[in-house]
Order: C-alpha cells, then structure tokens, then sequence
C-alpha cells in the first residue's frame, strides 16, 4: 500500500512532467509518473513526430525511464492531462502499464490543479493479456 504522500508527490511529478511535453502538433501535453518497487519515481512526457503515428505517450515515456534506471515494477501511475473529461491512459498504455503492475496498482488521473480521479489498473484494462499467459506454453 502506497502511503499518501508519495502518491501527492507522483501527482505533482506528473503535472511537473507535462510541462516538459513536445506536442507541436496535437498541443495536448500530457505527463506521467511511475512509482516504482524501490520507491523511485520516474517521470514521462508525451513527445510528438512529425511522422503522427511516430509519437511517444507519456506514460510510455515514463515506463522506459522506469526500465532503464532498473525499476522492473510499477506500484502506483500518475497520469496529468488538461480536458473537459480526466485524461486516463490511451488503451495502448494500459497494456505497455499491465507489463509491470498488478490489477490493484492504483493509477491516479490529474489535471493542472490536482487529482481529478483514481482507478486500479484493473478498473481500467480489466481480464487483460499479461505476462503470465506466456509463462506455461504448449
Ligand atoms: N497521450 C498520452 O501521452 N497519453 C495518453 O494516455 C493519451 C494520449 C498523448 C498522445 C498525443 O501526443 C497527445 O496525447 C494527443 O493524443
């Protein structure tokens, strides 16, 4: 269980983080945080290409500088994005988040002034495909 302080620092790593965005073209800047097994928080931005389907997420973003700093599980995501409605992981970053969380992993939406709402990432990419489907094959 993830105390609340770290999770208000994850948030505030997030809405830090989508400030950092390269978003020329869609002008939606989206940031994320990911908390991981050794309580280190890795920070990611959406980063655009001129090529569209070329572009990063940020909680992509946020995954690969989890893995290279050696962090190999997710225990709680921040995701920070401005719209009418809370701006949740894109379905392809549910899936690359499942990799490394469990179906409890809390996964925290926020916008520019604070936390706007909460899920599990079970909530939201519930029956998924994950790693241990691939651990016993025929
Ligand atoms: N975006 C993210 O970074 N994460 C999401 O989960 C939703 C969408 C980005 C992708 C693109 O750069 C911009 O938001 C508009 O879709």
């Amino acid at each position: 269980m993830t105390d609340d302080a770290t999770l208000t620092k994850l948030v505030a790593v997030a809405q830090a983080a989508r400030a950092k965005a390269y978003a020329p073209y869609s002008n939606f800047q989206v940031g994320a945080a990911v908390l991981d097994e050794h309580g280190r928080i890795h920070a990611g931005a959406n980063v655009e290409n001129a090529s569209y389907p070329q572009g990063l997420c940020a909680e992509a973003s946020a995954i690969a500088h989890m893995v290279l700093a050696g962090g190999r599980r997710i225990e709680a995501v921040a995701v920070a994005g401005v719209a009418d409605a809370p701006v949740t992981p894109c379905g392809g970053c549910r899936q690359k988040l499942r990799e490394f969380s469990a179906d409890g992993t809390p996964v925290l939406v926020a916008d520019a002034t604070g936390l706007r709402a909460r899920y599990t990432l079970g909530e939201l990419l519930p029956a998924s495909f994950g790693p241990h489907h691939l651990e016993k094959r025929t």
